[in-house]
C-alpha cells in the first residue's frame, strides 16, 4: 500500500492551513497537489454526475470533508476522510486515535462478506415445505450461483440456504422465510443478493406449492461482522488534571450505565455512528443500510444495548470491544462515481470491502472512546463549543491532535 512506511501520527495537523493540509495529504499519496486540490475542493461531484445518479436533480449539496490523522489500524498507519457536518467529531476521533496509539493501535477482525436475502413464503403445509427447501438446497444454490456468475467466477457467491417457520400470535405457523446467504466479496451487496432472492422463486414456489412475498436483503447483516478491540494504559487516558485511572474508570462506569440503560445505549451508539457514518459518507457507502444494521444487532437481545463497552484489564489498561454488522462495499453505487469517494478510498488504502469494514469500526471505536473521555471528565460541551466557535466568522483555528 502507498502509506505502509508512513506516519500518521501528525501533530499540529489541526492547525496547519488549509492548503498546507492539502499539500501534505498530497505528498502522503506522492500525488501532485495540482492533481489532488481540485478534486477535494470541488466536491468530487458534478450536477451532471448526480443527474446520472438519481432522480430529479437540481443540484448538488455539499458537506465538509475532513482527514483525522493518528489511526494505527492491525499495525498499519492510516489518516482517515471524514465527511460530516458536526464540530469537534474529526478532532474527537483523531485525538483517541492518539491515545489509542499508546497501547499498539486497533486490533480489527472482519468475518466473511455474508449477506442475507430473505423470501418469505405463504404455504399451506409449512412443516413440509421446509423440508423438501432443506433437501433441494444444492439445486437452489445452483439457480442463485447462475444469477451472477462473475461473483462466483471471483470466488464468491451463495453459500447457504436457511428456513425459518414464523409463528402469529397464536403460536400457529405463519410463514416461511427462506435466508440465502451469499458471500459478495468487495461489493455492499444489495443489488446481488436481491437479483439471487428473485432467481430462486420459481424452484421455492414449486418445492413448497406455495407463493413467494418479498424478496430482499436483510440489512440486519448479522453474518457480516466487525471485531475490533484495543488496550490503552490508563496513563494515556490522563487529562486536564483527572489522573489517568481515574478517567479509566470513568469511562468502564460509563460503558456500565449504557449496559444497564437503553436510554443511555442509544446515546452511546450515536457517538460511535458519528465516526461510522462520516467514514462511510466518505467513501460512498450506504449510511443508512450500516444504521439500520448496527441498531437492530444493538436490540438483538429484545432488548437495546451498546456495540462498544469498555472494562478494566487486570493489568490495569482499559480495554474496549466493539462488535457491530458492516456491509460495505468499495465497489458499486456511489463508492466508484463519486471522485471523493475514490480518493477517500485511496488515502486509506482499502483494496477490499473488508479492509473498509475494519477501518471504519476502529473509527467508531475511536469516537467513543473520546466521547466518553470528555463526558467523565470535563464534560462534553466544553471542547465541542470550543470548536463550534470556529464557525462563527473571525474566530481562530483550534483543535485537538
Ligand atoms: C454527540 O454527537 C455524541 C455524544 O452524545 C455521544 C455520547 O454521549 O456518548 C457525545
Amino acid at each position: 500500500m502507498e502509506n505502509s512506511a508512513k506516519n500518521s501520527r501528525l501533530p499540529g495537523w489541526y492547525s496547519l492551513s488549509l492548503p498546507e493540509r492539502g499539500r501534505q495529504l498530497a505528498e502522503w499519496l506522492s500525488e501532485s497537489p495540482g492533481r489532488l486540490l481540485p478534486i477535494m475542493q470541488q466536491g468530487g461531484l458534478s450536477v451532471a454526475e448526480a443527474d446520472r445518479l438519481v432522480e430529479n436533480v437540481v443540484g448538488v449539496h455539499a458537506l465538509p470533508l475532513s482527514v483525522a490523522p493518528n489511526f494505527v489500524i492491525n499495525g498499519r498507519q492510516l489518516l482517515v476522510p471524514m465527511v460530516i457536518e458536526e464540530p469537534s467529531v474529526v478532532a474527537a476521533a483523531a485525538n483517541a486515535a492518539r491515545i489509542v496509539r499508546a497501547g499498539g493501535g486497533f486490533s480489527v477482525t472482519a468475518s466473511e462478506p455474508l449477506m442475507i436475502c430473505q423470501i418469505q413464503l405463504f404455504t399451506s403445509d409449512t412443516l413440509r415445505a421446509l423440508g423438501k427447501i432443506l433437501e433441494a438446497k444444492a439445486d437452489l444454490l445452483a439457480d442463485a450461483a447462475r444469477a451472477d456468475p462473475l461473483l462466483v467466477k471471483l470466488g464468491g457467491g451463495p453459500s447457504d440456504i436457511e428456513v425459518r417457520c414464523l409463528d402469529d400470535e397464536n403460536g400457529q405457523a405463519d410463514f416461511l422465510v427462506v435466508h440465502l446467504l451469499v458471500s459478495v466479496l468487495d461489493a455492499m451487496g444489495a443489488n446481488t443478493v436481491n437479483t439471487m432472492g428473485e432467481a430462486l422463486v420459481p424452484r421455492l414456489e414449486a418445492l413448497s406449492g406455495g407463493r413467494a412475498g418479498l424478496k430482499i436483503l436483510s440489512n440486519l447483516a448479522d453474518r457480516r461482522m466487525v471485531t475490533a478491540q484495543v488496550k490503552v494504559p490508563a496513563a494515556a487516558l490522563e487529562m486536564n488534571g483527572f489522573d489517568g485511572d481515574c478517567v479509566r474508570d470513568g469511562i468502564v462506569s460509563a460503558s456500565r450505565f449504557a449496559e444497564l440503560d437503553p436510554y443511555r445505549a442509544a446515546t452511546h451508539n450515536k457517538g460511535i455512528m458519528n465516526g461510522v457514518d462520516a467514514v462511510l459518507l466518505a467513501t460512498g457507502n450506504d449510511w443508512r443500510a450500516v444504521e439500520a444494521g448496527a441498531h437492530a444487532y444493538a436490540a438483538r437481545t429484545g432488548c437495546y444495548k451498546p456495540l462498544c463497552v469498555w472494562s478494566r484489564g487486570d493489568d490495569g489498561c482499559l480495554r474496549g470491544r466493539l462488535q457491530m454488522p458492516m456491509a460495505v462495499g468499495i465497489i458499486g453505487g456511489a463508492t466508484r462515481l463519486h471522485a471523493c469517494a475514490r480518493l477517500a478510498l485511496r488515502i486509506l488504502g482499502a483494496d477490499s470491502a473488508g479492509e473498509l469494514a475494519r477501518v471504519i469500526a476502529a473509527v467508531g471505536m475511536a469516537s467513543n472512546l473520546a466521547a466518553l473521555r470528555a463526558l467523565t471528565t470535563e464534560g462534553i460541551q466544553k471542547g465541542h463549543m470550543r470548536l463550534h466557535g470556529r464557525s462563527r466568522p473571525g474566530r481562530e483555528k483550534r483543535g485537538r491532535d
